[in-house]
């Protein structure tokens, strides 16, 4: 039957709280430093993604939220290194393959992923060549996983840690064919309920696509060699944090990390610019709220957008959310909000007292509350099945 021609599989973005920025070989997508994520809960983001194959089809192709797309030399590099892997015959892999893919973001919130996107696909193809089964990571054996992670790798940098759950690290390997540079876990999603509040900030000036970004400050940013050198001492300290659940240390390396990350930014020549007054405003807001609490409520980071998104404790999810409400003009909140805050628990200056909103209101779009989720490989095929013709 055609069945055993077609696979699905579903992924959701990931965050990165120390970032990979920079790559020493762009064909091979090898990056600088290593990098750690936590991935996102699949409910409210992901990417979910069908790959059909057929002696029928002319050419491969590739489908973006139902418009023809352009398929990238990215993507063929990830369909050969399946092909030559195919499981399932030689037939098989001589043909030509159809790859679909769907996001189920909030409308308009400007959080369409590579990371997400480019897992999905690798995922997807994986399946339909029979080279990971559909029983999640832990059936999949160590080998296939790692060579799977390089893999993914191939269609975005950041796409590889999305195949975890929870915790991700991708290490930059030294290799010259990029064999040693692969994603792992960490840590679970359940070992630590972390929370993630994504604040969508309404798009300003198109953002310049990070592969050209980045590769921009390698040529040009005389700060960047700074970060490279104190990254090994910040990525052990975010180790130490997620072993034994440290948020305020946690917190701070994010904090660090991505401010580090938007000043070798700013350093590139010629510049660039992903934060605007609104995602400044957040990171304000986030220093004034901790200062305020005598504690680290919330964390920050910002990717290659004006997006901010709060790291948060469950018990802090709704002190946050009010305390938000108070400073900025919010759309919808979406997500989980938790329990209503402990009204003590508000530091005086945040009780309505105007302060905080005293000066220019920025907009937020809306806040969308995520937990930390599943990796790609434990999304059942079913489920991304039923999701593709449901979104
Ligand atoms: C700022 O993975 O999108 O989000 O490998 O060129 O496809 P390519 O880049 P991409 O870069 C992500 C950059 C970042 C940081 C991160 O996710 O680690």
């Amino acid at each position: 039957s055609d069945e055993s021609f077609i696979a699905y599989a579903a992924a959701a973005p990931n965050l990165a709280l120390i970032k990979y920025w920079g790559k020493r070989d762009s064909r091979l997508v090898l990056p600088l430093n290593n990098s750690i994520s936590v991935t996102l809960d699949d409910q409210l983001m992901r990417t979910v993604t069908i790959a059909t194959a057929s002696p029928e089809f002319a050419e491969d192709s590739v489908e973006l939220n139902g418009k023809p797309a352009e398929v990238t030399d990215r993507m063929r590099a990830v369909l050969q290194s399946l092909r030559q892997r195919c499981q399932r015959g030689q037939d098989l892999a001589s043909w030509k393959v159809r790859v679909a893919t769907r996001n189920s973001f909030p409308t308009a919130a400007g959080l369409a992923s590579s990371s997400s996107g480019l897992c999905a696909f690798a995922v997807a193809v994986a399946r339909l060549y029979g080279i990971v089964g559909d029983g999640g990571s832990d059936s999949c054996d160590a080998d296939t996983l790692r060579w799977l992670s390089t893999v993914a790798r191939l269609g975005s940098g950041s796409a590889c840690r999305s195949l975890f759950a929870g915790f991700a690290e991708w290490s930059a390997g030294q290799r010259p064919d990029g064999v040693d540079s692969t994603a792992s876990q960490l840590a679970s999603a359940g070992h630590w309920d972390l929370r993630v509040l994504v604040c969508v900030v309404g798009a300003g000036a198109k953002s310049a696509p990070s592969t050209q970004a980045m590769a921009r400050t390698v040529a040009t940013s005389s700060l960047l060699p700074a970060r490279l050198s104190c990254l090994p001492d910040r990525l052990a300290a975010v180790r130490e944090a997620v072993a034994g659940r440290d948020f305020a240390s946690l917190a701070e390396m994010s904090m660090r990390d991505s401010n580090c990350l938007h000043a070798v930014c700013a350093d590139t020549y010629p510049p660039v610019h992903y934060l605007t007054d609104a995602s400044r405003a957040i990171i304000d807001f986030v220093h004034r709220l901790n200062e305020a609490s005598g504690r680290v409520v919330l964390g920050y980071t910002a990717d290659a957008g004006p997006n901010v998104c709060l790291l948060a404790q469950p018990a802090d999810v709704h002190l946050a959310a009010g305390c938000l409400q108070r400073a900025f003009d919010i759309g919808p909140v979406v997500g989980d909000l938790g329990e209503a805050a402990d009204n003590s628990k508000v530091p005086s200056g945040w009780a309505g007292d105007g302060s905080e909103g005293a000066t220019a209101r920025h907009r937020i779009e809306s806040l969308l509350i995520c937990r930390l989720g599943r990796g790609a490989l434990d999304i059942p095929q079913a489920e991304a099945a039923a999701w593709f013709d449901s979104d």
